[in-house]
């Protein structure tokens, strides 16, 4: 379950008048070399990418290694006569969600499509846990001018605390389409397909090319038909995945990817006739499943440091002022940081800014270093490297090196969250316990005290609070339940510092 963006500005705002007031941050001194970490990388990104396997929908293949998950919502879609088997439950209950769905998809493609070159033996898993997430969003866009963006009731489903493979709750198939637009939900499932024609390119050029004309046809459909599904479909979306931050973002977003995909110069031109409306002047640097802006600051940067499109010259700039915006005591800095040096946006489900921006750093110091250049904050040089060490700490912290000596991530080390917010890791498996446990029935499993019986290995949960304290309740949504935008973003992080510490 998502979050209030208005308590993160607010925050934001008073810590801006904090900063401007002269009370100061830790400041990094000297940017070294990013050093040799105890962490076992590898270990920690094969759990990342584990986690996907344990929110499958659908029918599980003999392949499925998380084997207490069993198949589920082997009927969606079919009150509307769609097939819409398949996809990913977003985070510890049983709707399928097709916003953050699909921004997940995006980030595990973005992931793979800069250190998949690195994945080793968990590129192929990287993969399958994309074409997982394709393939439901191949059935979702079948239709012309039509997306089916939800699968559930998240109203119904949240009053009961129900394995996957139990769930009775009504399967609601909520759609868009010309008289109910979505622009925020087609775009960002138009970037999901464009970046996954990415990863299957040399591998599979046929499922490639399926995904790229099926981004190009979805893309169209949300940028012709303008608007917010947040309106259209209120009372089903919010407040769980309403868009807070508009579709601007998001027509970007998919245009960048679909510039970066087809290397169509409309793409480009689109950019640059819209830019200004669709990105110009944010100054919210949150990257998440509801805002994109920044992420296409970044990606659009890439084109004119690598490929020289002379005309994305100020995605350079609004990238650097990104960066300048996180790195503690550089100028205009006004990123928030614990006591014990996580970045901190806000209460719920702040582990899932940890790891997008971690990613951001990691890519952005990539481009950088390809292209040679540096970042600029107002006459301060901040190099690649530098900001890798910015993204280790947050990475390291995350498994680990941290107040409490606490893993965010379930299943590594030896100090993890026990009882996180997710039904089926709580309820016993299907194994154990092969009678039905129905919706009010398994909530005294989510009362108990006692560890989740099934280790949900690779989840990353919501995280600590702002003085680096975690309470390992189960009841506790904000701190303790895991989601797919949180792992998304992690895998790519995770892939460049198992294998190619400071070589990108
Ligand atoms: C580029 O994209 C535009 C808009 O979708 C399309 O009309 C055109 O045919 C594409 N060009 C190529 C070479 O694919």
């Amino acid at each position: 379950m998502p979050h209030s963006p208005l308590s993160f500005k607010l925050i934001t705002f008073f810590y801006l008048l904090l900063t401007l007031s002269g009370a100061s941050l830790a400041t990094v001194g000297h940017h070294r070399r990013p050093r040799f970490s105890p962490h076992n990388y590898r270990d920690a990104l094969a759990k990342s990418i584990l986690f996907f396997q344990g929110q499958r929908s659908g029918k599980l293949p003999p392949s499925q290694k998380m084997a207490w998950r069993k198949d589920s919502g082997l009927f969606d879609g079919s009150t509307m006569n769609v097939d819409l088997v398949g996809g990913y439950y977003d985070a510890g209950d049983n709707v399928k969600f097709g916003f953050p769905m699909a921004f997940s998809t995006t980030m595990l493609s973005w992931s793979v499509v800069e250190f998949g070159g690195v994945m080793r033996d968990e590129l192929n898993n990287a993969k399958e846990a994309i074409r997982w997430a394709t393939d439901y969003l191949l059935k979702a866009t079948a239709l012309p001018d039509t997306v089916f963006v939800q699968v559930g009731d998240a109203n119904k489903d949240h009053v009961c605390w129900e394995r996957p493979e139990d769930m009775d709750t009504p399967r609601t198939v909520l759609k868009i389409d010309r008289n109910s637009p979505g622009s925020e939900v087609a775009a960002e499932t138009a970037a999901a397909l464009a970046s996954a024609s990415l990863v299957f390119r040399r591998s599979d050029p046929s499922y490639s090319k399926l995904l790229i004309k099926r981004a190009i046809r979805v893309f169209e459909f949300g940028d012709k038909y303008r608007g917010s599904y947040s309106n259209g479909l209120k009372d089903f979306v919010c407040p769980f995945y309403c868009s807070f931050s508009g579709y601007q973002d998001e027509l970007l977003w998919g245009a960048a990817w679909l510039h970066r995909a087809t290397k169509n110069g409309s793409y480009l031109n689109y950019i640059q006739e819209n830019g200004q409306i669709l990105g110009g002047g944010e100054l919210d640097n949150t990257f998440g499943w509801d805002n994109k802006h920044v992420g296409a600051r970044i990606l659009l940067s890439k084109a004119f440091l690598i490929q020289n499109v002379k005309s994305l010259r100020d995605y350079k700039g609004h990238s650097d002022n990104f960066i300048c915006s996180l790195v503690p005591g550089a100028p205009f800095s006004s990123a928030r940081y614990t006591p014990g040096g996580l970045l901190y946006k806000m209460g719920d489900s702040n582990m899932q800014y940890v790891t997008s921006t971690s990613f951001l750093l990691l890519t952005y110091a990539k481009y950088l270093t390809s292209a040679h250049t540096t970042a600029h904050c107002a006459g301060r040089t901040i190099t690649p490297n530098a900001l890798r060490a910015i993204a280790q700490k947050q990475i390291d912290y995350l498994l680990g090196e941290n107040p409490l000596k606490m893993s965010y991530m379930v299943g590594y080390g030896g100090r993890y969250p026990r009882r996180i917010h997710h039904r089926g890791s709580s309820l016993p498996s299907i194994a154990e316990h092969p009678a039905k446990i129905d919706c009010s029935s398994g909530f005294s499993a989510m009362d108990s005290d006692s560890p989740n019986p099934n280790v949900l290995v690779g989840a990353v949960v919501g995280g600590p609070d702002q003085n680096d304290g975690f309470p390992d309740e189960r009841s506790d949504y904000e701190q303790s339940e895991p989601s797919t935008y949180i792992n998304a973003p992690l895998v790519g992080s995770l892939a460049y510092f198992a294998h190619s510490f400071g070589q990108l």
